[in-house]
């Protein structure tokens, strides 16, 4: 989160997760518009490209990766990225219109809401079927839902973005992309950290 005047810090794990499920994601979107776009095209098409079956599986092997690295990333914002999501009290914060905390509050409403669209994009995507749409089949419930989370990522993502550029600016945006860490941030320290947590695990 961005301080007064101090450079905004991000750990190393989080970078490292946020970068990697924000391009997987990325992927998805796109070539999940070339699928729909080709093979489907009933709520409007650009027709960029012929309906063609490695477009699917290119599709799914970006959603394939995600999956995983969704997983994880998600684990680690519930766990150690708890307080930039949603808290206790942030229903109370919003009543303090356009004060500060009024902003970070909604900032951190919108970072959940970025993880629940992600949530909803990967788990439909866990139940579509390779094979529906080379066989005409566009009327699954599942596909629907699919469809439907395509529209709410796209927009979580523009609200994410917006957020970000409005409670901490460029230096904010920019700190998710640095390559310097702490010394005590550094990848070493993670064996250490997983080895005492192994030894005493807390949920
Ligand atoms: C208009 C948009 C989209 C269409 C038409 C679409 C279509 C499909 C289809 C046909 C499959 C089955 C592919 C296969 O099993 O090989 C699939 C799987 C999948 N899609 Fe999408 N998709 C769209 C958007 C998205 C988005 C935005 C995401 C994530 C952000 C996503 C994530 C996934 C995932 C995780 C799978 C499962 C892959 C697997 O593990 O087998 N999709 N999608
Ligand atoms: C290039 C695109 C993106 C940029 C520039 C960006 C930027 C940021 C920034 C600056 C933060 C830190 C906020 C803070 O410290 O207050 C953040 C956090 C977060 N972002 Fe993104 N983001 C991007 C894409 C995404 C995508 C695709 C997702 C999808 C899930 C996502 C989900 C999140 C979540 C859940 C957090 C909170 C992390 C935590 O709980 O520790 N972001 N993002």
């Amino acid at each position: 989160m961005s301080r007064t005047r101090s450079k905004p810090y991000q750990p190393l794990l989080l970078r490292l997760l946020h970068g990697i499920n924000a391009l997987l994601i990325f992927g998805a979107v796109i070539t999940g518009f070339f699928v729909y776009d080709s093979w489907d095209g009933r709520f409007g098409r650009l027709s960029l490209s012929q309906a063609n079956r490695s477009l699917i599986d290119v599709h799914g092997t970006f959603g394939f990766f995600l999956f995983f690295i969704f997983i994880i990333f998600f684990v680690y914002c519930i766990r150690s990225g708890q307080k930039r999501l949603v808290q206790s009290d942030s229903i109370k914060k919003l009543t303090l219109v356009g004060k500060p905390i009024w902003w970070y509050t909604l900032h951190r409403i919108v970072n959940t809401g970025t993880l629940v669209a992600a949530m909803l994009a990967v788990v439909s995507g866990k139940f579509q079927d390779e094979n529906w749409l080379p066989r005409g089949e566009l009327n699954h419930t599942w596909y629907y839902i699919h469809l439907i989370s395509w529209i709410v990522i796209v927009l979580a993502i523009a609200m994410h973005l917006l957020m970000s550029a409005k409670v901490g600016g460029l230096p904010l945006i920019l700190s998710m992309f640095d390559k310097n860490y702490r010394p005590a941030d550094s990848p070493t320290q993670w064996f250490q950290k997983i080895g005492s947590w192994l030894r005493r695990p807390t949920l």
